[in-house]
């Protein structure tokens, strides 16, 4: 073997680790699915009925596949720290997660931030860009526009949602919040320039730092799916909107979340269908509730808050 062959040689043995690494971390700490993995690839690469094709096309998948890992997950994350720990709320186990994926306190258990996967996926021109042009029309052609009034957005990220509710909706003053701080230094910087329509604060979507009945319409751009208890969430949207505000939601449904569980953290204890959040909707105080559905994946709802009991 030449020089080229043997550097070749070492960088799919590199990238071969990382793989088998990162499946024993995601399959969380499972040997038998390393074991079968591994077994496969040896299968492929050694058995009479394979060819040098499929030798070739593996080899070039398993250095690939080992590349995306690395950049999508970054060292740290296959060290020996990259572990499952068990979130405790009280006496229960709660959920299983990584110990280096950030979990922060709520006034429902723990939550977990989005991981490194799953802030590349929100915090790009692409995904701003589907938000502005896509989601936000989306939900004023179901719902209408605001034409002023104060609108909250709950887990508003980096602000992008903040700026379609002024911009797309017509809102006059926007206020939002998240659980990430760092989330919130961005929107703020985002929207600096809008002088006093914009306020952002740290806070949590299951007890919203708001009195009762104090908004117009609220936001909430994919985020109840991240809480461990959603329907608290959403009893809260309902607490602080006024009679016959409006909830806008774009939400991601169960089947999303589950297939997702190897790359993003989510929590997977009874999450939501399109059915099931709008049976929760009506449970919370929502009337006249409005569904579009894309294939069992995602969902956008609007709801008129009902009268005060
Ligand atoms: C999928 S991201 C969506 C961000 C933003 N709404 C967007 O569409 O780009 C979910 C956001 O919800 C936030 N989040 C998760 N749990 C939360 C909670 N309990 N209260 C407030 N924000 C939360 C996360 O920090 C994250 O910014």
């Amino acid at each position: 073997m030449d020089a080229v062959g043997i550097a070749g040689w070492f960088f799919s043995l590199v990238t071969g680790s990382v793989l088998l690494t990162w499946l024993y971390n995601e399959s969380r700490g499972s040997i038998l699915v390393v074991a079968l993995f591994h077994a496969a690839v040896a299968v492929a690469f050694t058995s009479d009925i394979s060819s040098q094709y499929v030798v070739n096309a593996a080899g070039g998948l398993i250095t690939f596949w080992g590349i995306v890992v690395l950049v999508a997950t970054g060292p740290g994350y296959l060290s020996r720290r990259g572990k499952v720990v068990r979130l405790h709320d009280g006496g229960t186990v709660t959920d299983f997660v990584h110990r280096d994926r950030p979990v922060a306190p709520t006034a429902a258990g723990r939550s977990m931030l989005l991981n490194r996967l799953e802030a590349a996926l929100m915090n790009n021109p692409v995904r701003a860009l589907i938000q502005r042009r896509v989601e936000a029309p989306r939900l004023a052609r179901m719902g209408g526009r605001l034409r002023g009034g104060t609108a909250l957005e709950i887990g508003c990220g980096r602000g992008v949602g903040a700026e379609a509710i002024l911009d797309v909706f017509g809102a006059q003053t926007v206020h939002g919040f998240d659980l990430d701080p760092r989330a919130i230094a961005r929107a703020r910087r985002r929207l600096a320039g809008r002088g006093g329509r914009a306020r952002f604060w740290v806070g949590d979507a299951a007890a919203i730092a708001a009195p009762d009945q104090s908004y117009d319409a609220v936001f909430d751009f994919g985020v109840l799916h991240h809480l461990p208890q959603w329907r608290l969430g959403l009893a809260e949207t309902c607490r602080v909107l006024r009679p016959a505000g409006c909830l806008y939601a774009e939400e991601v449904l169960a089947s999303l979340v589950r297939q997702t569980r190897c790359f993003l953290a989510h929590p997977q204890e009874d999450r939501f269908d399109a059915a099931g959040f709008q049976l929760a909707l009506a449970d919370a105080g929502f009337q006249a509730i409005r569904c579009v559905e894309l294939a069992h994946s995602v969902a956008w709802f609007v709801a008129i808050r009902g009268p005060a009991a």
